[in-house]
């Protein structure tokens, strides 16, 4: 079971499985998933990739559901049973998957990085707002590199949430994230979805555990009176 720290990322009724590289079993995934993965993909990517699938399954017998094929949209999500919300990550040694029920959360996005990760100090200039560039300029040279690390892993558990919603690709600089204790206050700057206009505002979620860096963003289902 994973640690509570990393159940409190999302709500209750979410799922979060982790699982090792090394349990990463091609064999118990479903035909259609398998002919997902090529061949010729390393060792490594294969056994993430099972290990990812697995996960999700494994959370969806949590929900209460009978695990069916993920399969994969043309864009590379996952494509999940239709009532079913979900993501996915892996880094080296370790894959994570969320799940919920449709009618409980609109949408899920999950990123795990490890923690020792180097990431190019250069890149800020590319994947940030004029406010995060401000931000990340004013940290002790010693912070930078966790600090962009955990700026880049909120915004692809952004991105993985937002995405299936309506398909509108958020490109890094799109959504503007503060720094809170637990994470990130994110805000767009584009409209991601008919009930997601600019300036809509929406958290991202971090912990670390092992040596690694999970971040979580959830989105609720929309008023029905919208
Ligand atoms: C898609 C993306 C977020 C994946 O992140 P990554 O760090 O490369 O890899 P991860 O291991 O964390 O995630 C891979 C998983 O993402 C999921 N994924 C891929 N494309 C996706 C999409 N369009 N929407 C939702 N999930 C997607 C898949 O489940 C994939 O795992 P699988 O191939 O085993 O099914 C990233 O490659 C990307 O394209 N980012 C650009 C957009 C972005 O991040 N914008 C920021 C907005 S503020």
């Amino acid at each position: 079971l994973p640690p509570p720290a990393l159940q409190k990322l999302f709500p209750d009724n979410c799922s979060l499985q982790i699982i090792e590289e090394e349990a990463g079993d091609l064999g118990q995934l479903f035909p259609e998933e398998r002919s997902i993965l090529s061949e010729h993909a390393a060792s490594s990517v294969q056994k993430l990739f099972a290990a990812g699938r697995l996960a999700a399954k494994k959370g969806m017998v949590k929900l209460g559901v009978t695990p069916t094929a993920i399969g994969r949209n043309e864009d590379r999500s996952p494509r999940w049973p239709p009532n079913i919300c979900g993501s996915i990550s892996h880094t080296q040694g370790l894959a994570v998957a969320v799940t919920a029920n449709k009618k409980d959360i609109w949408s899920l996005g999950v990123d795990v990085e490890r923690e020792d990760r180097k990431v190019n100090a250069r890149l800020i200039s590319k994947v940030g707002t004029a406010m995060e560039n401000e931000w990340f300029a004013k940290l002790e040279t010693a912070q930078q590199n966790l600090a962009l690390l955990r700026l880049l892993s909120a915004k692809e558990a952004t991105f993985k949430a937002f995405y299936p919603l309506e398909r509108v690709f958020l490109h890094f600089s799109d959504a503007e994230f503060t720094p809170i204790s637990k994470g990130f206050e994110g805000q767009l700057l584009k409209s991601a979805s008919r009930v997601h206009p600019p300036n809509t505002r929406f958290l991202v979620l971090q912990s670390v555990w092992n040596g690694y860096l999970f971040s979580a963003c959830h989105i609720p289902q929309p008023d029905p009176s919208l």
